[in-house]
Formats: structure tokens, sequence, C-alpha cells
């Protein structure tokens, strides 16, 4: 299997594989051809730039003029893994990959076949496997949900974060994190030494030239100071919503997701107990279960700010489940 996904990606393909946090959708960062390929395969809109998956440090080279401290720094602290890096580009990286942007996404992810696979055959645009505005696929058979049986997946089972790459925008201060991911604000501004803001939380403003929320929409993922994060995303069929306070539960035609509390026992309800990791590594498959199975909705309880705050992976929950809401 690792042979045949090699061979594809060499000869200007596209395939799925593994990464620590969601499957990717491969292609050579420096083919136009399968660049575009990647774009149609998704339905996603041109506008929204691709993160260039790296096997080394080293290989952000031929991506940025200059790599500044504090990107080493961070690179240092916690590449590989689940952190991209906004940088000013080199002219010559394809603009289809940065849709245009002067800026280009980097990251070295952790898993050792997505490893092997660009070390092989060279740094690799993935955008999460899935089609546009579908929840991001944390299991092989969610890629073929999106893109049928027969398409190429690097299988790995489960994996193992389960929720998107933090994405820290570098390119311009102060820094701020466009998506909140598996590495959570205080851990960065730790290893840098300095603030670094959280877009969309209540105490920084909006980003600039945003459209918040656009219900109805469905891609998952268009530009902008955030691309990621303008319209209603990350969402399966089924509608979903924040539980009322005090409520419980139902016997009704609703998914219910309750993250810190043992709720009854029933086919439509999973408790979480505070496991905030198994709730994120399971987040999308839910979303794609109610779809299979049915529901009308999906029901959590909202995250408080002292949660948010505390745990990073509480932060991402929320940030994803509120795109879902739309
Ligand atoms: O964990 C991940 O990051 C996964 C795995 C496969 O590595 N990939 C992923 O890619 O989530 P995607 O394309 O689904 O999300 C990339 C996010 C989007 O929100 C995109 O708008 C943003 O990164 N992005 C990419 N390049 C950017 C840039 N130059 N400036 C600002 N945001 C950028
Ligand atoms: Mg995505």
């Amino acid at each position: 299997m690792l042979e045949r996904i090699k061979k594809i990606l060499r000869e200007g393909g596209v395939a799925a594989f593994p990464t620590e946090t969601v499957y990717g959708l491969g292609a050579y960062a420096w083919n136009p051809d399968a660049v575009r390929r990647v774009f149609e395969l998704k339905g996603r809109p041109a506008d929204n730039p691709l993160i260039v998956h790296l096997a080394s440090a080293r290989m952000a080279a031929d991506f940025v003029p200059e790599i500044p401290e504090d990107a080493r720094t961070l690179m240092t602290a916690f590449w590989p893994g689940p952190l991209t890096l906004i940088l000013p580009k080199k002219p010559e990286v394809l603009d289809l990959v940065t849709a245009g942007l002067d800026t280009v996404a980097l990251r070295w992810p952790a898993h050792p076949l997505a490893q092997e696979l660009i070390a092989t055959c060279g740094p690799l645009v993935a955008p999460s496997a899935n089609k546009s505005g579908r929840p991001s696929p944390t299991r092989p058979e969610h890629v073929r949900e999106d893109f049928g049986e027969d398409f190429p997946v690097l299988e790995a089972g489960e994996t193992q974060i389960g929720l998107e790459s933090t994405v820290l925008d570098l390119s311009r201060e102060p820094y701020t994190i466009l998506r909140p991911g598996y590495i959570g604000r205080e851990q960065i501004e730790k290893a840098l030494g300095k603030e670094v803001r959280l877009a969309d939380s209540e105490e920084g403003e909006e980003t600039d030239g945003e459209i918040p929320g656009r219900v109805g929409q469905t891609d998952a993922d268009a530009p902008a100071r955030s691309p990621g994060t303008k319209y209603s995303h990350y969402a399966p069929s089924a509608r979903v919503r924040w539980m009322e306070e005090g409520e419980e539960p139902g016997r009704d035609n609703t998914l219910y997701l309750i993250h810190a509390e043992t709720a009854a026992e029933r086919p439509n309800v999973a408790s979480y107990e505070s496991d905030y990791e198994r709730m994120a590594r399971e987040l999308y498959d839910r979303f794609r279960q109610a779809d299979r199975e049915g529901y009308a909705q999906v029901a959590l309880r909202p995250f408080t700010a002292d949660l948010r705050r505390s745990k990073p992976v509480a932060e991402a929950l929320h940030n994803r489940i509120s795109k879902a809401i739309g």
C-alpha cells in the first residue's frame, strides 16, 4: 500500500494519508496540476490556501526566504507536531497553494507514515481529506465515504488527535492563532515569551475582512486573514446545537455528546467524563455517525470560558462545534 501511494504521488496524482490530526489529501506541492486536482476533488474554493507538509524544519527553506527567530523557536519546541506556521513566502511558491496570498502555511506532521511519504515524495500540500463542508476524516472509512470506495488511502486506523492542527500566523504582530488546536495558546506564549492572540475570542476584535457565520455556505475553509474561519463548516447534515442550561438528554431523535459528567446510558447518548482528548478523537466520527444513523440533531453542552482557557483541546472542540453550528 505504501509503495502504491508513493507511486501515485510521485507521478503527480492525489492520495490520502494519515497525520496525527486527521487524514490529509496529499499532492506534490510543486506540481500545479496535482494541486489543482486537490481543489477539484474537495470542491474547495480557490481562495482558500493549503498547508505545505514537510519532513524536516530544513525543508521550510524552499518555501520561505528566511526563518525568523520566533518561528525557529516554535519549530524546535513543537515540530514535528500539530502546529502550522504562517510565514511570508518565497515568490516561487505556487499561487494555487497560497491562494495568491503573500504567506505560506507550513507544518511538519508527527505521523511516521506521513514523514516517510514526504521524505520520499517531497513536500505535499494536504488539506483534510474530506469534501468541502464535511467533517474532517479521522478514519480511512471517512475518506471513502467522501471520495468513493476505490480512492487511494494509506490506511493507519484512527488518527491520534482527531482535530486539525493549530494554525498560527507569524507573518504579522501580534501573532494570531487563526485556528485553535491541540497545541494551545499558553504553550506557544511560554515558548516565545510573548503574548499571542486568539482570533474570534471574546477579548479580540473580529479578524479583518471576515464575514462571520455565513449560514448555508458549505465550505470548510475560505480565506481572508483567517481563511478557514468564515463559513459554517465541519458540519454533518444533522443540525448541531448547544444544549440549554439544565437540559437533560432526551429519548428523541438527537445524538447527545456530554462532555463533563456521566449521563444516562442510551444509544443516543455518549458521555466523555471530562476525557476531552477522547472527545476530540471521536467528534468528527460522531458527526458522521449522526448522518449515517439518521439523527435529526447533535446536541452538546457548552464549554465554559474557564475550561477553554485551561484546556487547549476544549478550546479546539468549542471552535469546531461552533463552526458546525454556523
Ligand atoms: O491538521 C491539519 O492541519 C490537517 C492535516 C491533514 O495536516 N490539514 C488541514 O488542512 O486541516 P485544511 O486545508 O483543511 O486547513 C488549512 C487551514 C485553512 O483554514 C486555511 O484557510 C488555513 O489553514 N491557511 C492555509 N494557508 C494559509 C495562509 N497562507 N494564511 C492563513 N491561513 C492559511
Ligand atoms: Mg479542512
